[in-house]
């Protein structure tokens, strides 16, 4: 998970913790997060996404933060306080289909151009994050094929 298009000194994004660090480490993620799920709020796009969420969504907001916290090379938040998961099963329930996980993806993207996250950092992370969306849609409809 090397980028050769990093150009300064710090280690390449995917290396032990540098994309962590690069996100801003636990508060940069949550800042993120929060403008992540306020978009979700916003956005016309995202309706049906948002619509998958609990009204309260602090719950929602931890989760994810420290998922991506262990996600990213830092320290595994999310195994620490809530034990292992895996990314498809958990989302297995939810209706995720093109729309939803383009939504979701969108989110993401306008959350880091809003924070000024550097070019490099975006494309980079919103190509691994492109990766765990595919699959989690993939079996999600898979399973909402085999319940009808
Ligand atoms: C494909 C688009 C996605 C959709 C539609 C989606 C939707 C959801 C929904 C509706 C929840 C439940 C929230 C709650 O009950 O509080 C959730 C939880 C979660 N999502 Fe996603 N998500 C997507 C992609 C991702 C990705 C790419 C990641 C990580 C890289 C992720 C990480 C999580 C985590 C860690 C949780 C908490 C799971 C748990 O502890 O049960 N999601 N997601």
């Amino acid at each position: 998970m090397t980028d050769s298009t990093q150009h300064d000194t710090a280690p390449a994004y995917g290396t032990g913790d540098a994309t962590y660090q690069a996100a801003g480490g636990i508060e940069g993620i949550t800042a993120l997060v929060d403008r992540f799920y306020a978009l979700m709020g916003t956005l016309p796009e995202a309706a049906t996404l948002r619509a998958m969420h609990p009204e309260d969504l602090s719950g929602s907001k931890r989760k994810l933060a420290y998922f991506l916290s262990g996600w990213m090379g830092g320290p595994k938040l999310s195994k620490e306080h809530f034990g292992p998961i895996t990314i498809p099963e958990a989302h297995k329930h939810f209706p995720v289909d093109m729309q939803s996980k383009e939504a979701w993806l969108l989110c993401m993207e306008r959350a880091l151009i809003e924070l000024d996250y550097p070019e490099a950092f975006r494309r980079y992370l919103m190509k691994q994050l492109a990766v765990p969306a595919e699959v989690i849609r993939a079996r999600a409809e898979m399973e909402a094929r085999n319940r009808s």
